[in-house]
C-alpha cells in the first residue's frame, strides 16, 4: 500500500503512523478528504433541489461534476433523481471520501468516482448537465474551466452553478485571513462581475441569496459530528488527534462565517445551445 492509501483507507492511527503535524500539513482539499467533511455548495440541499427542478433532471440525465470534493452534489442529485452520474476531484483523499459516502449513505446512487485534473481531463462522453457550484474559483483560470465545462455539455444541455459574489467589500485582513485558511483567494468581486463569466450562455433560472451566519452552537455541533465520524472511519481514539481536526474544522468554519456578512450568492441554471452559443439575444433583469 502506499503511503497515502494507508493514511486515507479505515486503519487505525498508530498504524499510518498518524501525527497533529500530518493533519495541520494537508493542503486544504486534502484536509476536507481526509476528514470526510460534506463540503457542500452554497444553499446545500436547497440549491440542489431548484436545480433538480429547473433543469429538468431525471432518471435519463447524464450528470458531470467538476471538483467534486466528497461528492454531495453528484451523490445526493443521483439518489434522489436515478440520474447516471460521473464526477471528478484532484484530490485523492476527496475521491476516497465520495466513494466511502456513496456507498455508506446512497448505494442505489449510480455515480462514478474519479481521480483527475479539470485543466487536462478529457472525454468523448457528452453530458446533459455539468454541476460545479462555487467550485470555479477553485481553478487558476475560472473563466478557462467554465469553457471546458461548456465543452463537456450535449446540445440542449445545462451547466449548474452556485457562485458567491460581494455585496460590500471584503477588509483586506479577511482576504489575508481567508487565504491561509482555505489557500485561495476568496471571492472578491461584486455580482455583475461575477455574471459576467457566464455572459455567452442562457440564464434559465436564476435567484439571489443571502447567507446567514451560523451560531457558535451550530458549529460546534456541525465539527463534533464531522470529526467523531473522521475518528471511527479511521479508528482515532487518540484525544490529541481528535483536537487536532477539530480545531482545523473549526478555524475553517470560523472563517467561512466570518465571511458571510459580506457575501451573497446566486443559483443559476444556465443552457447551452449550439444555435445560440455564445450570444446573448435577451436582455438582463
Ligand atoms: C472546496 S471544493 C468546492 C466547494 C464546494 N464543493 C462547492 O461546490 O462550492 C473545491 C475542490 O476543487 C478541487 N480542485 C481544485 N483544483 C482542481 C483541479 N485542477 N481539478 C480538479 N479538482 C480541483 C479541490 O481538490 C477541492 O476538492
Amino acid at each position: 500500500m502506499s503511503a497515502i492509501q494507508k493514511i486515507i483507507n479505515p486503519v487505525s492511527a498508530e498504524e499510518t503512523d498518524m501525527t497533529a503535524e500530518f493533519i495541520n500539513g494537508l493542503a486544504y482539499p486534502d484536509f476536507v478528504g481526509f476528514i470526510n467533511q460534506w463540503n457542500v455548495l452554497p444553499g446545500s440541499h436547497v440549491t440542489l433541489s431548484k436545480w433538480i427542478n429547473f433543469a429538468d433532471i431525471t432518471s435519463d440525465s447524464r450528470l458531470m461534476q467538476f471538483a467534486c470534493t466528497t461528492g454531495f452534489q453528484s451523490r445526493e442529485i443521483a439518489m434522489r433523481t436515478g440520474c447516471t452520474a460521473k464526477a471528478f476531484d484532484l484530490s485523492p483523499y476527496a475521491i476516497w471520501a465520495a466513494n466511502y459516502n456513496v456507498k455508506n449513505y446512497a448505494p442505489s446512487a449510480k455515480v462514478e468516482y474519479f481521480c483527475a485534473d479539470g485543466h487536462t481531463y478529457d472525454s468523448d462522453e457528452k453530458f446533459t448537465h455539468v454541476a460545479i457550484g462555487a467550485g470555479l474559483k477553485f481553478f487558476k483560470d475560472p473563466q478557462h474551466t467554465l469553457k471546458r465545462c461548456i465543452s463537456f455539455l450535449e446540445d440542449g444541455g445545462y451547466f449548474l452553478a452556485s457562485p458567491f459574489y460581494l455585496s460590500e467589500e471584503l477588509p483586506d485582513e479577511l482576504v489575508k485571513k481567508a487565504q491561509t485558511v482555505f489557500g485561495i483567494t476568496p471571492t472578491t468581486e461584486g455580482y455583475k462581475e461575477i455574471m459576467s463569466m457566464y455572459q455567452d450562455l442562457e440564464i434559465l433560472y436564476e435567484d439571489r441569496n443571502d447567507l446567514i451566519p451560523e451560531t457558535e452552537e451550530e458549529l460546534k455541533n456541525y465539527c463534533e459530528a464531522t470529526i467523531k465520524r473522521a475518528c471511527d472511519i479511521h479508528g482515532i481514539s487518540n484525544e490529541e488527534l481528535y483536537e487536532t481536526m477539530y480545531n482545523r474544522l473549526y478555524r475553517v468554519k470560523e472563517m467561512s462565517n466570518l465571511l458571510r456578512p459580506y457575501q451573497r450568492y446566486s443559483t443559476l441554471v444556465l443552457r447551452y445551445r449550439e444555435c445560440v452559443y455564445p450570444n446573448r439575444y435577451v436582455e438582463l433583469f
